[in-house]
């Protein structure tokens, strides 16, 4: 039986769910399931959805409720703890920390004011666990300005979502201000129609190598049809004019493409800095097929 399958069936507690939610959940929660895991549920309101959470992640975990409405207690059960409190209340928030340790999912489904989220949010998210996740629900109160929302309306949680974007890439830009131990964490984020996903690992480590041989571009290789020799000339003219940045292509015919070559030809440039392999050059070989394409057409 999939989530879904739960969900439809459900005859007990109330709870109200959109359908696209679904996949999502199964996407991000299903390597939870029959492990030791806490979810801290952020809005209980009935209490269907913790049942739910129970029956999928199965006997191994603990579920805690949090909600400012007091009468949400009499949902304690099996596995479900319900403490009161407002997710705007850092001190309860961190209360419920102490008290249950560092959470490996938190779903808030409460308020859905946008400045609520974002304090929920810029206090729980650091702490949870290595390989947990964050997700929020209901986001298209993001654009409604009755929950503080809009269309690209700053405070928003979308737009702190789509901060978080530019805080993954803070060592590329080489812009530490944007850069946060949070957003070092975050190893994806994923934006889904109301819900947004955030997944945790650890510190990000900038890794990268290449492996391989290189077989096409040596110095002997050439397209078929084309003198090694002549290619060869034609690439080293390509990696000049990068070197010079360009000025070349004020003149060149292909002016309606100049600005697409010129960025190409800049990222490239910036490659071919760091690297000397042939690998790396996969834009000058892009700018390379276009010349030839468009020199033959
Ligand atoms: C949409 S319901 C939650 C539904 C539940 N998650 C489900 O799927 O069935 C929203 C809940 O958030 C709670 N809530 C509203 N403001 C809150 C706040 N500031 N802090 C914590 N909970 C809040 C409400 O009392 C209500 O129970």
């Amino acid at each position: 039986m999939t989530l879904f399958g739960e969900f439809l069936r459900n005859d007990h507690r109330r709870m109200h769910k959109w359908y696209q939610y679904f996949p999502a959940y199964e996407a991000h929660f299903a390597r939870f399931r029959n492990r030791h895991v806490t979810l801290f549920e952020i809005g209980v309101g009935e209490g269907g959805a913790l049942d739910l959470w129970r029956g999928y992640l199965g006997p191994f975990a603990t579920l805690v409720g949090l909600d400012v409405y007091p009468r949400c207690r009499q949902l304690e059960g099996e596995q479900i703890h319900i403490r009161i409190g407002s997710q705007t209340d850092l001190g309860f928030l961190a209360a419920v920390v102490a008290e249950f340790g560092a959470p490996d999912i938190v779903i808030d489904d409460g308020s859905h004011l946008q400045h609520h989220i974002n304090a929920t949010f810029d206090f729980l998210y650091p702490k949870v666990a290595k390989n947990g996740v964050y997700l929020v629900e209901d986001l298209h109160a993001a654009y409604w300005p009755n929950h503080g929302g809009g269309l690209r309306r700053p405070g928003t949680f979308i737009e702190t979502a789509k901060a978080y974007v530019d805080k993954i890439h803070a060592d590329y830009i080489g812009e530490t201000s944007i850069r946060t131990e949070a957003g070092d964490r975050t190893t994806s984020i994923h934006f889904y129609d109301s819900l947004v996903v955030f997944e945790v690992g650890e510190a990000r480590k900038m890794m990268n190598k290449t492996t391989g041989q290189s077989e096409r571009f040596d110095g002997t290789w050439a397209p078929e049809g084309t003198d090694k020799t002549e290619f060869s000339k034609l690439v080293d003219q390509i990696v000049d004019n990068i070197e010079k940045e360009g000025p070349e292509w004020e003149t060149d015919p292909i002016n309606d493409d100049r600005d697409a070559i010129i960025r190409n030809l800049q990222a490239e440039l910036t490659l071919l800095r760091i690297s000397s392999s042939w690998r790396m050059t996969e834009p000058v070989r892009a700018v390379l097929r276009l010349l030839r394409r468009r020199r033959t057409a």
